[in-house]
């Protein structure tokens, strides 16, 4: 079946699906590309088919460069889709098996799941929230925090989930931009056996902006926490009595499902918008195909909820299919770094998703963890959020999938809804380190400057060059930035992806990171800008620039370059007060790995930082030509203090 494929593949090193998976496959039909390049509104309309609507659209597409509408004028409800319509046959099936961190466990039905949204949807309509009003959902990866989104979608009410490990400034800051006045929180969770007090971090935020008028608090580990009198609800005081039925509100197929707010170029978080319809149908085909989603199967997404993988790949896409779903709330090396391996073990894990970085640690802490257990349920994995390295990817090949599952390499963006670029399990030959090929209907290449596509081998832009269902629809309350970013580079039609990325001569697609000032460390996409304004807020601190530097495990880590306010002394506790500063205003995933106190930055005649030079400042590799720069004698200084820096 794979033949055909296999035989033009001039590549040096190259796997291809066993025939045994490739005859299961939920897609194996070799011309499904063809197919959907021919017609892709067709293809698109044929799969629609897979959602319950209550109404059938008049119009697949309408697509106004950069607008798009998608299923014109359809209703359809995504809670309904994603629990209801499973009732009959399987509302025994478990939907979610959740594990906490502590070893204990719950696990819900497709029934109980249904129950347990309409009472908090029931809930929810209590304390006054409307169709179209925002709810921020500030929880960690426990149940409600499922439950909480579905509940929002039943009523209609567009969901924003905040990370739970982000600080109250950046909560604040996404619950203001969103202009939500319904938050829901938590008491507290444990993470690495170390109780974090998330209500208190909620408080802190809430405190700084006005307008929310209700925080509903789910009691998680019986942490005594002060309520505040109008305010504060507990989750379980809410739903006590709340009937187990709550009709779905009949949504538009272009109404907002949800928001997400996610890193760009700028100090300010772009909240991306999700439609419904469309997202529907995109998440549900990119699950069935690329982790070909069984009735039987145990898939595990580790991701967090608070991110867009959680949100396609842990909740919408697996329980569209009516897969059961397991939820782990925390960290991989909690009680030790089995903790994985046990879990796939105990619960037959069959599907495994996760990030390269989460690989590569575990490739250092070496095959005896894995091999502590059977892992023997495996059938596929996956791999998100960078680029995976070959050496990593044969790791997780051997080691982990015994060298009998398929790898299916995502790449995809918050923008995206949905994946673009990965291989179909049963039909893709694979090769390390490759995404592969754009998803059937996508239309995905590699350009330049001025939009021509460049020849195979060589680098370029990332581009999608025609409209999916699940793409983003626009940046809330801000119009001209998703413009701006997105569809200013070549046109309105051309999507710019902010990657760097090569197509060889099979026409596979070799994602090289990002081409803007979006660092990714361990998975998680950050803002330089964001840390430089958080760096230049503390008063010790005249000019801040902050840069990735490669890292073994992580991909990158964060290196802040600081430049004091006049009369500030250097010193080693000034700089630990500067790393906490930023992890205290963003969260711990923006803590920099590296500070340094420097005399100046390189800098064009006109005042530009260099980044080109700081970049390879940061990194230690060849500077370059430096006679343009305002301050050359500044490189050497720079460059000795990073050494320095890098041997502690
Ligand atoms: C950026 C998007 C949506 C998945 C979670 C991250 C990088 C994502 C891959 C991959 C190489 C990848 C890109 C992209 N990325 N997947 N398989 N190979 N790079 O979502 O936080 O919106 O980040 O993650 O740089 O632009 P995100």
């Amino acid at each position: 079946m794979t033949d055909t494929i296999e035989s033009s593949l001039k590549a040096e090193h190259v796997l291809r699906p066993s025939k045994e998976f490739a005859a299961q496959a939920n897609m194996n039909d070799p011309d499904i590309y063809q197919k959907a390049e021919d017609d892709p509104e067709g293809f698109w309309e044929g799969l629609a088919d897979n959602i319950d609507w209550y109404h059938k659209w008049d119009k697949v597409l309408e697509w106004e460069p950069p607008h798009s509408q998608w299923f014109v004028g359809a209703k359809v409800n995504a809670s309904y889709n994603c629990l209801d319509r499973h009732i009959r046959k399987n509302g025994d099936k478990v939907a979610i098996h959740w594990e906490g961190e502590m070893g204990n466990s719950e696990s819900y039905t497709y029934k109980q799941l249904l129950e347990s949204t309409c009472q908090f949807a029931n809930g929810l309509k209590e304390i006054g929230v409307k169709k179209g009003d925002v709810v921020t959902i500030y929880l960690p990866m426990i149940p409600e925090a499922v439950i909480a989104m579905l509940a929002c979608a039943r009523i209609g009410a567009p969901h924003n989930v905040v990370f739970a490990g982000f600080s109250s400034d950046a909560l604040a800051q996404r619950v203001g931009d969103a202009k939500s006045r319904y938050v829901i929180t938590c008491d507290g969770y444990y993470h690495r056996g170390k109780l974090l007090d998330q209500k208190e971090k909620a408080d802190k935020g809430l405190d700084k902006i006005e307008g929310v008028e209700k925080l509903v608090v789910v009691d998680h580990v019986a942490n005594i926490v002060p309520m505040k009198d109008d305010r504060d609800i507990w989750w379980h005081d809410l739903i006590r009595g709340a009937d187990t039925e709550c009709e779905p509100e009949v949504m538009d197929s272009e109404d907002i499902l949800f928001l997400m707010y996610t890193s760009g170029t700028t100090g300010k978080p772009k909240g991306v918008v999700h439609s419904t319809g469309g997202y529907l149908v995109g998440t549900y085909v990119t699950s069935n195909w690329i982790f070909d989603l069984k009735e039987n199967d145990i898939y595990w997404c580790t991701a967090d909820v608070g991110w867009i993988t959680g949100h396609s790949y842990i909740v919408y896409g697996p329980l569209l299919n009516g897969a059961t779903v397991v939820l782990y709330e925390g960290a991989p090396n909690y009680p030790d770094k089995d903790r994985f391996w046990d879990i796939i073990e105990m619960y037959g894990v069959t599907i495994f998703y996760t990030a390269p970085t989460a690989v590569r640690m575990f490739m250092k802490w070496g095959a005896k963890y894995p091999q502590m257990h059977d892992l023997s349920s495996l059938r596929l994995l996956g791999s998100v959020g960078e680029p995976i390295n070959p050496k990593a990817w044969s790791w997780y090949y051997e080691q982990i999938g015994g060298s009998r599952c398929p790898i299916v390499d995502t790449w995809w963006q918050t923008e995206t809804g949905m994946v673009m670029i990965t291989s179909l399990p049963g039909l893709t030959p694979m090769k390390p380190g490759s995404a592969t090929r754009p998803f059937p209907g996508i239309q995905a290449s590699v350009l330049d400057k001025q939009g021509n596509r460049v020849p195979p081998g060589r680098g370029g832009y990332l581009a999608i060059e025609n409209p999916w269902p699940s793409m983003i629809r626009t940046v809330y309350g801000d119009e001209q930035r998703f413009l701006d970013t997105y569809w200013s580079e070549w046109g309105t039609d051309i999507y710019l992806a902010g990657d760097g990325a090569r197509v060889d001569e099979d026409g596979y697609f070799w994602i090289l990171g990002r081409i803007d000032d979006v660092i990714k460390v361990a998975g998680h996409r950050l803002g330089t800008m964001e840390i430089e304004s958080s760096l230049v807020s503390h008063p010790a601190v005249a000019e801040a620039a902050v840069d990735g530097k490669a890292d073994e495990i992580k991909g990158e880590v964060i290196f802040a370059y600081v430049i004091l306010s006049a009369d500030v002394p250097e010193s080693e506790e000034l700089k630990q007060e500067l790393i906490a500063h930023v992890a205290e205003e963003i969260g711990h995933i923006a803590r920099p790995a590296g500070l340094i106190i420097a005399a100046d930055l390189p800098k064009t005649r006109s005042g530009k930082i260099m980044r080109r030079v700081l970049k390879a400042i940061t990194n230690g590799t060849d500077v370059g030509d430096v006679t343009t720069l305002q301050n050359p004698e500044i490189v050497e200084e720079l460059k000795r203090k990073v050494k320095e820096a890098s041997m502690h």
